[in-house]
């Protein structure tokens, strides 16, 4: 996943990913460019649930955690 990506890397963004992939932050928010999102598996209940309480919500984003 992207937070895997995150971490693997030692990639040092505040406070990203704090519920480890859980889905029960939505820390790990990203905004993707269309043609990524498009390519991208449908997300499940629980990611859209995480999703609306994500700051800056647009139709492209998802939850890194989330994203393979
Ligand atoms: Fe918490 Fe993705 S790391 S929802």
């Amino acid at each position: 996943t992207l937070l895997d990506v995150v971490i693997d890397n030692d990639l040092n963004f505040e406070s990203y990913g704090v519920c480890e992939g859980t889905i029960s932050c939505s820390t790990c928010h990203v905004i993707l460019d269309q043609a990524t999102f498009d390519k991208l598996e449908e997300p499940l209940m629980d990611e859209y649930d995480m999703l609306d309480l994500a700051c800056g919500l647009t139709d492209t984003s998802r939850l890194g955690c989330q994203v393979h």
